[in-house]
């Protein structure tokens, strides 16, 4: 049984039967489009088949590097920018220790990220570390020649070479990138490392269920196994439920552009642990970078409440009416922490000494999405029963797939991002290249 639910009531003030009957043929051309790979952007739709065409031998051999890594790091550096770390580090920080740098109970190298900057400072902390410290790396392109991961790599390269000679370092070094092309392909060639492919047909953002994003969530020590199959219920279910009934992504699609034309052109995506911030960066780039193109597209933010009530929680209640909310609720939690309860009671908490601390969070969601339905802010709600593995694949595949329908109900090709380029050609003029 799939246990995800969607509720898409309260938005119902603004969403009306007419609006989604109106919606309906275009989504299921959307549909169509999409699986059967007929829509714009269609030769990037690999990833529609990930959670089915990634083999058992794949996974094995993936679970064997990442012990090899296990056995060998303290430290693990994933090296890549957008949709090159976002998907791992969503499923790494979402399953996490939360001070895994100070835990005595952490059993995998602690993983650090490089690449995704130009900040010389956080390139130069990250090198003091990693004097001291063994470390692998891992350094992902698709198209093996994106600037930033480059300068990472070479700079970490070096170091590494340094540190531990030529041949130990190159066993420390996995590249995952395009099968045939990319100066990332032919230095990996040159050098001998172990590589893995990014699929043709994959884009960046899509490719969390590759290597792209299992070898690093495998060496921080999460089953990938579990993950893929998550995604894999979830494909079954949103390929063949084609109506809008039982197919969420249908009905998520479906909302979120009747919302966007009657001018809520902000979609906040609201979670309620810290856990999960890194899920809504790696969802924003999904979107935006889907979405946001010929002048159009919802802007994807984020908020992780309650922290951001005590900062964004005024405008969201009270500022200008753009924004409708994508709340991700989670049921439980995986760990226990009592309230005590204390005799004096000064600070007057002891009405709350017999809840648990997820049941107070959970108050504080539900006093918030009544304050917010009351400020006129339509509000979708997704559940899971908890933080794990395979809820993480289910919700991963689904918001991948709703993002293509959604980008075809949209009127854009979601599988391009021709803006990206913008801001690389003024670079790269101005650095003299
Ligand atoms: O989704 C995308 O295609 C982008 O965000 C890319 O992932 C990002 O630009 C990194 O590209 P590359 O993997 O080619 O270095």
């Amino acid at each position: 049984m799939i246990k995800l639910n969607f509720d898409f009531s309260t938005a119902f003030s603004l969403v009306e039967m007419g609006d989604i009957n109106d919606m309906m043929p275009k989504v299921e051309k959307a549909h169509k489009s999409l699986v059967e790979k007929t829509g714009e952007g269609s030769e990037f739709l690999g990833w529609l088949d990930s959670p089915i065409k990634v083999s058992k031998g794949v996974i094995l051999d993936i679970q064997a590097e990442a012990e090899k890594i296990r056995k060998k790091a303290d430290i693990y550096v994933v090296i890549g920018i957008g949709g090159s770390y976002l998907g791992s580090r969503a499923v790494i920080e979402a399953l996490k220790h939360n001070f895994d740098s100070l835990s005595d109970s952490r059993k995998s190298p602690f993983i650090v990220y490089a690449g995704q900057t130009l900040s010389e400072d956080y390139m130069a902390d990250l090198l003091e570390v990693l004097d001291k410290k063994d470390y692998c790396l891992t350094v992902i392109s698709k198209s093996g020649t994106t600037t930033e991961p480059a300068i990472a790599f070479r700079i970490l390269k070096s170091h590494l070479e340094k540190k531990y000679g030529k041949e130990d370092a190159r066993e420390r070094i996995i590249a995952i990138t395009d099968k045939e092309k990319g100066a990332l392909k032919n230095l990996a060639i040159e050098e001998g490392y172990k590589t893995y492919i990014v699929p043709n047909d994959v884009g960046g953002r899509y490719s969390l269920l590759t290597p792209v994003g299992l070898l690093p969530i495998a060496v921080a020590g999460f089953d990938i196994d579990s993950l893929v199959e998550g995604a894999r219920l979830m494909r079954h279910q949103l390929i063949t439920d084609d109506d809008f009934e039982h197919n969420p992504a249908w009905q998520y699609a479906t909302y979120r552009n009747i919302l966007y034309n009657k001018g809520k052109s902000i979609e906040l995506m609201v979670n309620y642990l810290p856990n999960l911030q890194f899920f809504s960066e790696w969802w924003k780039q999904l979107y935006g970078e889907s979405e946001g193109k010929n002048g159009k597209g919802l802007f994807p933010a984020s908020v992780c409440n309650t922290t951001d009530l005590h900062s964004m929680g005024q405008y969201v209640q009270d500022g200008e009416r753009l924004m409708f909310e994508t709340i991700i609720h989670v049921d439980n939690s995986n760990k226990k922490v009592k309230i005590p309860y204390d005799v004096n009671n000064y600070d007057g908490l002891n009405y709350l000494s017999s809840l648990s601390l997820t049941e107070i969070n959970h108050k504080a969601e539900e006093g918030t999405s009544m304050a917010h339905i009351e400020g006129k802010v339509p509000q979708i709600r997704i559940s899971i029963d908890k933080l794990n593995e395979e809820n993480l694949g289910k919700l991963i595949f689904f918001f991948e797939f709703s993002c293509g329908l959604s980008g075809y109900l949209l009127g854009v090709n979601p599988f391009d991002q021709p803006g990206v380029e913008a801001y690389k050609k003024n670079m790269f003029k101005l650095l003299g290249k």
